[in-house]
C-alpha cells in the first residue's frame, strides 16, 4: 500500500492537503509510530507531489461505511452528518442506499463518495420505499453511476442475474442459504416455493448432493432471470415453475425438504406445504417475529396448521436470520413431520 511517511508534528497539515486535493486513499486507516504517521494515498499522488516520502506500507482496511462518513466530512454539515445512514445493501456492483428526507440535496454527493471509496460499485441507487406487494419488490430512484438496475450478484458460489427493482432479493440471506445447504442429505427432492430469481434453488443445487430441486414462482420477470440462472451457472437439477403456490404445488409430488422463504404472509402457505410433505419431511416456515414472541409464536402459527391436517411435527431449530425493523426478526422455524397423531411436539 502506497503512503507518505510525515513527521506527527506535519501530520494534520499534510492530512488536509491530501483531503483537499481528493488524494487520500480512504479505504484503509493512517498508521503511526513514535515519530511518524503514514497516511494511505491513491497512485495520482506522487505526479502532483513527487517531493514527500513514499513508501509501501500495509494498512488495516476500513469499512466503507466508516469511510463514507469520514470521506464527508467536509461536504456535510455536523447536523447533516448525524442523519447519514452509512449502511447499505450491495447487489452485484449495485448499492441500494438509504437518503433521510434531511439529506435530499446532498443525495449525489453521498452517492459519489460511495462510488469513489468501493471501486466494485458501479452503480448507486436509493431506496424509495419499503418491499410491497405479492411481488415483495423495491420501488428505487438511479442516484449515481451507471444508470441500471440489472446485475449479477455472487455468493455462496453461484452467479445471480436480475433486475433489483423487478425483482426481490436480499444478499443479507446468503448465511441463510448457506445454513439451509449445509442441512440438506443426499438424494433429497427439494421444494422452494416463493423461488424469486432462484437464489435457494441455485445455492442448494451448488452446494449440495440434493436429487432435484424445484422452484414456484407467481412474478414473471422473477422466473425469467430465474431460468436465465440456470443456463448462468450450468445447472440441471433445477425444475421452475412460473404460477400461483397454491395452484401448482398441488400437482406435484410429495418432498423431502420445503422451504417457505415468504416471511410476510408464509403463515398463509402451510396447509400448501404440509399438503405436499410425507412423513418425515422437514420444513423451513420463515415468519417475522418481535424479540418477545420468538419463537413461539411462530411455532403456534405451525401448530394451528397441523392440527387441520391432524399432522404431528417436531421442532428442529428456530433461528433468527436477519432484521426486519427494531426489535423484530426475520426468523426460521425448522420442523420435522412425525405424522403421529396425537403426539406432543417436542421444542
Ligand atoms: C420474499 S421473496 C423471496 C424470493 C426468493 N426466494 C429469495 O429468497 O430471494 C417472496 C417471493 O414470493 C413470490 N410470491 C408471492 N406470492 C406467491 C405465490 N402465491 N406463489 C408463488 N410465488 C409467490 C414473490 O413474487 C417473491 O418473489
Amino acid at each position: 500500500m502506497k503512503c507518505v511517511k510525515v513527521k506527527k508534528k506535519k501530520a494534520q497539515t499534510m492530512l488536509n492537503i491530501l483531503r483537499k486535493k481528493d488524494l487520500l486513499n480512504n479505504n484503509y486507516k493512517n498508521e503511526s509510530d513514535k515519530n511518524y504517521v503514514y497516511i494511505p494515498v491513491i497512485e495520482d499522488t506522487k505526479k502532483k507531489f513527487p517531493d514527500l516520502n513514499f513508501i509501501d506500507k500495509n494498512l488495516v482496511k476500513v469499512e466503507t461505511k466508516d469511510n463514507l462518513k469520514q470521506m464527508l466530512e467536509n461536504k456535510l454539515s455536523k447536523k447533516e452528518l448525524d442523519k447519514l445512514i452509512t449502511s447499505f445493501d450491495v447487489i452485484g456492483n449495485i448499492a441500494i442506499i438509504q437518503v433521510p428526507d434531511e439529506l435530499i440535496k446532498k443525495q449525489k454527493v453521498i452517492a459519489q463518495c460511495l462510488l469513489k471509496l468501493n471501486k466494485n460499485i458501479k452503480t448507486v441507487l436509493k431506496r424509495a420505499g419499503i418491499h410491497k406487494g405479492e411481488f415483495r419488490t423495491l420501488n428505487l430512484e438511479h442516484i449515481a453511476g451507471i444508470d441500471t438496475k440489472q446485475t449479477i450478484h455472487k455468493e455462496n458460489g453461484v452467479k445471480i442475474k436480475l433486475d433489483v427493482e423487478k425483482v426481490y432479493f436480499s444478499p443479507r440471506s446468503s448465511t441463510e442459504r448457506k445454513r439451509i445447504s449445509g442441512l440438506v442429505k443426499d438424494e433429497e427432492k427439494i421444494l422452494v416455493m416463493f423461488s424469486g430469481c432462484a437464489p435457494f434453488p441455485l445455492v442448494l443445487a451448488k452446494n449440495t448432493n440434493a436429487q432435484k430441486i424445484t422452484g414456484v414462482e407467481l412474478n414473471p420477470i422473477a422466473h425469467k432471470y430465474a431460468k436465465e440462472n440456470l443456463t448462468l451457472n450450468k445447472i440441471n437439477n433445477i425444475e421452475l415453475y412460473l404460477g400461483d403456490v397454491r395452484k401448482i404445488v398441488p400437482t406435484l409430488a410429495e418432498f423431502d425438504r420445503i422451504l417457505m422463504p415468504l416471511p410476510k404472509t408464509g403463515e398463509d402457505f402451510l396447509d400448501i406445504a404440509l399438503n405436499a410433505s410425507k412423513n418425515k419431511s422437514i420444513i423451513h416456515f420463515y415468519d417475522f417475529s418481535d424479540e418477545k414472541d420468538f419463537p413461539d409464536l411462530s411455532i403456534n402459527k405451525i401448530k394451528k396448521a397441523a392440527e387441520k391436517f391432524n399432522l404431528s411435527f417436531k421442532v428442529l431449530d428456530s433461528v433468527k436470520c436477519g432484521d426486519y425493523s427494531p426489535g423484530v426478526h426475520r426468523v426460521c422455524i425448522d420442523f420435522q413431520i412425525t405424522k403421529i397423531c396425537g403426539e406432543e411436539q417436542s421444542q
